[in-house]
Parts: structure tokens; sequence; C-alpha cells
């Protein structure tokens, strides 16, 4: 089979696009015809060796999958070749086939195409916990998003439309912040040009924001948190700034505000059930066509590094898809 692989950690420059053999399933293991993967930011960094895991080379990077189930092992029930399915792994998603853990693949609802169902599970599953689990968001809340047009931001606007709060989304430029204004924000900050603080005061009556979303971290997470309604929770999702901010926690104490961590991939892995819900509900929503993931482009899986250098570069909305 066709692979990208990462032979050392590095670039996207770096990685290859070669012939390798197939993978063969364990016995609770399945394998996967991969039909699309969508690039997470994670994967930018686990190709440098710089994620909290760090997988041996040579591998593929790439967890986001649907496909096609080729074949099972021995003990896998209620999964059968030929069955389409959507799978989360931690790496291994960009290649022709892939082997997965059962438990970690989901029949995938006959209403998603395979590039919706790729670029689905972890942004949305991602939001959904954030803000339903962790923050407890409520109708009526103000909701700032910061990256709000990136992959995990848009969703997050999304849903929190959904989940009947106000929304401020900030981003980076103004074809980003249009995006956001399409998927539901109701006020829009661009936060290379306006300040991030004093703008958000003024949006919400000097009161500030119940719940702030940061997949950013940098230089925009202290202004934010200076800019949190009282018992406020910030959720931090990420640092695609690149710089974990070291924040005074007198900040904390001020507001008498949480600041909230959020790990999805743990969180599914600890509590399957929990997990299931939230899938089910957003699949719902797919299916009552109130949610609908934005995809920036797909590439055909050759040109897999330019999509991952293009995330890089910051010049991503929405999500990437590989098509096989
Ligand atoms: N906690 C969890 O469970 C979980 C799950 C999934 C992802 N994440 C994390 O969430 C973050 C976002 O992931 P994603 O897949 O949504 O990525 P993404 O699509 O690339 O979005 C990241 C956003 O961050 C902003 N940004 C600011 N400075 C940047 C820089 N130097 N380089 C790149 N982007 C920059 C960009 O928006 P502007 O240009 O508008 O600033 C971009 O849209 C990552 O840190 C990822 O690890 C966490």
């Amino acid at each position: 089979m066709k692979a990208i692989i990462c032979d050392s950690y590095g670039p996207p420059s770096q990685l290859k696009y070669i012939e390798v053999e197939n993978p063969k399933p364990a016995a609770d293991e399945v394998l996967i015809q991969v039909k699309a993967c969508s690039i997470n930011f994670p994967d930018t960094l686990i190709i440098q060796g710089l994620y909290q895991f760090k997988p041996e080379p040579p591998f593929s990077p790439g967890s986001d999958v649907a496909g096609i189930i080729e074949a099972v092992g021995e003990n896998v029930k209620g999964l059968k070749p030929g069955m389409e399915v959507i799978a989360l792994t931690a790496y291994g998603g960009l290649a022709e086939k892939v082997v997965v853990k059962a438990k970690v693949c989901f029949p995938k609802p006959p209403q998603f195409s395979m590039v919706n169902a790729a670029a689905f599970m972890m942004a949305y599953g991602t939001s959904y916990y954030a803000l339903k689990n962790r923050a407890k968001l409520k109708e009526g809340d103000t909701l700032l998003v910061l990256g709000a047009s990136g992959g995990v931001g848009l969703t997050a606007v999304e849903l929190g439309k959904l989940m009947g709060a106000r929304v401020i989304a900030a981003a980076s430029t103004p074809e980003k912040l249009a995006l956001c204004k399409k998927y539901g924000a109701d006020e829009l900050i661009n936060y290379t040009e306006e300040d991030l603080k004093s703008r958000v005061k003024q949006l919400t009556n000097k009161k500030g924001v119940n719940v702030i979303y940061d997949p950013v971290g940098g230089q925009y997470a202290e202004p934010a948190l200076r800019a949190i309604a009282w018992e406020g929770r910030y959720l931090v999702i990420g640092f695609a700034a690149g710089d974990i901010p070291k924040i005074p926690l007198n900040l904390a104490l001020l507001k008498s505000c949480q600041i909230v961590g959020v790990f999805w991939g743990a969180f599914a892995k600890k509590f399957p059930m929990e997990n299931m819900q939230n899938t089910m509900q957003l699949i719902t929503w797919f299916g009552e066509q109130k949610l609908n993931p934005h995809i920036h482009a797909t590439y055909p899986l050759a040109d897999a590094p330019q999509a991952l250098e293009a995330m890089m570069q910051r010049k991503v909305s929405g999500k990437i898809v590989i098509e096989m």
C-alpha cells in the first residue's frame, strides 16, 4: 500500500510518500481501507516529536479516519468486512490502510460522506465535551472563542450557538472572521488589530464573558482571561500559537473564575459511554442539518505534507481532509 511515512522527526517536507507493507490486524483489531483522513493540529506536532506521545519512527501520522473494513481479528464482534466506519487512532491514518482497535471504530452514519465523517469526530467531539461537560455552557451565556475559524474553533462557534450562547469569535483575518459569521458568530474581533480585552469588555457592557474557549494560547490567553466574567470558565484546549502561557493566578481569584483543562482523547478513553452519548447527540444534530463541517480543502494522499504545512502556516479555516 501507499503511505505517508515519517522516518525521522522533522517538518512536513521531510515526510515520504512511499510503498510499504500492508498492516495485519491482531485479534482485537480491524483493518480499514482508508477513504479519507482529516488533518488535526496535533499531527503537525507528532511528526516533529513535539506531542504528548512520541511514536517510534517509521510511522504514518493521521488520526481521524473514515473508510471501509477490509478484515477483522478473530475476537472482534459486531464489526465485519464491508462495513463503513469512522475511527480515531493516535497515528497511522495517512495511509491506504490502517489497523485500529475494534473499540475505537464506530459505524459511519449513512448521511455522512467519507470526507465529512473524517472531519467530524475530533473537532466536534472536543468542542462538545469542552462546552457541555467542562464549561457547563448555559443558554444565555456569552462565549468567547479564540482561533475561531480553526478546526476545533469553528465547531465551538457552531455548537455554542446551537446551545443558546451569544458567541464572540476572535481570529486573525477578515476572511476568517467572515466564515465565523457564516457559522453563527454574533460578534467578531480581529485580535491582530484590536485590543482583545477592551473589545470584549465593550461588547459585554463591562461584564466580561462567561466562557472562554482557547485552542491558541500564546499572547492571547492572558488578555482573554482578564476579560472573563465573575465565576466564568476558561477552557484550556491547546496551544496552536506555540507558547504555553504562564498565567498570574490572582486573575482567577479576582473573578472567582475557573481555569478548566480539556483533554477530549483521554475523556473518550476513560469514559467511553459518556463519549458515546455525546457522539450520538452530535450525529443527531448532523442528521438534522444543524451541524455542517467546513471543509477548507481536500488533498490527495501524496500531497498530505503540503496540507500539514498549510496548517502550520495558519492558512487553514475549518478542516482539511486527505482523500485516498
Ligand atoms: N484538548 C483537546 O482535547 C484537543 C483536541 C483537539 C485539538 N486540540 C488542540 O487545539 C488546537 C487547535 O487545533 P486545530 O486542529 O483546530 O488547529 P487549527 O485548525 O490549525 O486551528 C488553530 C488556530 O489557531 C490560530 N493560531 C494562532 N497562532 C497560530 C500559529 N502560530 N500557528 C497555527 N495556528 C495559530 C489560528 O487562527 P488565527 O489565524 O485566526 O489566529 C488557527 O485557526 C491545537 O493546539 C490542538 O492540539 C486539543
